[in-house]
């Protein structure tokens, strides 16, 4: 678990982070959403220890990360996997040499049982028979899933997207949203996700923080987002008529759903209902 206290971060006269306080839990997506400029790189550069804060803590299963000795700054590092916007790949490096840079950096494994975990990683990410292949010649999607390979070749404990979907269109955006949601289950990672997009906020929205003008504005799951009242928010997710009138007709559905008055004993109250 990672949670923020009361963090504040001013760049000059201008303050960006005013109090966060906010708690990122294991085994889920936490997704950190607002328009541009609200401050959500900057509080993920926080989070990660690269960017310091002006007050406030940022503990790590209750240790401040302000206060670590650089054994366990180290240790934690190693912990984190990050995916960065654009993928970041080393352009002169081959998948399978981009993969294998954090063992290489972290670990004294034997070459053997690095190619095996990468080959491992690069399974479970579906990127097949690409090992020789350099960024260049596979295709925007790839190279993200090549980057969430390398996110968590370490088998991160908390792994870090910054806008993990741009770039992509929106079914290869969902299958990378699809690996990172299993891959956050199956390992039970702390995931922070930064993102604008609507389809991961409905499809992977466990836990989700709003952000406006450097203040935490709202939290909650992505079922509950679609029943806000908060104006801000309501016009960033549901920006166009389209979306609007989808979430109207989910809110009516589930008023007459409750109005209903029915026989016996109540159903069972379904997850979801109307369009989300
Ligand atoms: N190193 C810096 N020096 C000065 N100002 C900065 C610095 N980094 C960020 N800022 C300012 O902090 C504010 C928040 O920036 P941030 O990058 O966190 O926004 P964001 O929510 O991630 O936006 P986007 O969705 O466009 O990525 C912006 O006004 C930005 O100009
Ligand atoms: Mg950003």
């Amino acid at each position: 678990m990672i949670e923020l206290k009361d963090v504040r971060k001013s760049f000059g006269d201008k303050t960006v982070l005013h109090s966060i306080s906010a708690i990122m839990e294991p085994g889920k997506n936490n997704l950190i959403i607002g328009t541009s400029g609200s401050g959500k790189t900057v509080m993920m550069k926080i989070m990660i220890g690269l960017m310091s804060v002006d007050s406030g803590q940022v503990l790590y299963e209750g240790n401040d990360i302000a206060r670590m000795s650089d054994d366990d700054l180290k240790k934690l590092r190693n912990q984190i996997g990050m995916l960065f916007q654009g993928s970041a790949l080393f352009d002169s490096k081959t998948v399978e040499q981009n993969v294998m840079f954090p063992l290489d950096m972290f670990t004294n494994k034997t070459r053997r049982e690095k190619i095996r975990r990468v080959n491992e990683v690069l399974d479970r990410v579906n990127i097949k028979e690409a090992n020789r292949k350099f960024p260049a010649e596979i295709s925007g999607g790839m190279k993200k899933r090549v980057a969430l390979a390398r996110a968590i070749v370490l088998n991160p404990k908390y792994l870090f997207c910054d806008e993990p979907n741009s770039g992509l269109d929106p079914q290869t955006s969902l299958v990378i949203d699809k690996l990172i949601t299993e891959i956050t289950k199956e390992f039970n990672i702390t995931t922070v996700i930064n993102t604008h997009d609507m389809n991961t906020v409905m499809e992977s929205g466990d836990h989700i923080v709003y952000m406006h003008q450097g203040r935490k504005r709202w939290e909650g799951s992505s079922h509950e987002i679609v029943f806000s009242e908060d104006k801000d928010l309501n016009a960033f997710i549901f920006a166009s008529e389209f979306l609007q009138k989808a979430k109207e007709m989910t809110v009516l559905e589930e008023q007459a759903q409750a109005n209903v008055p029915t026989q016996g004993p109540a159903p069972a109250k379904p997850k979801r209902r109307g369009i989300f």
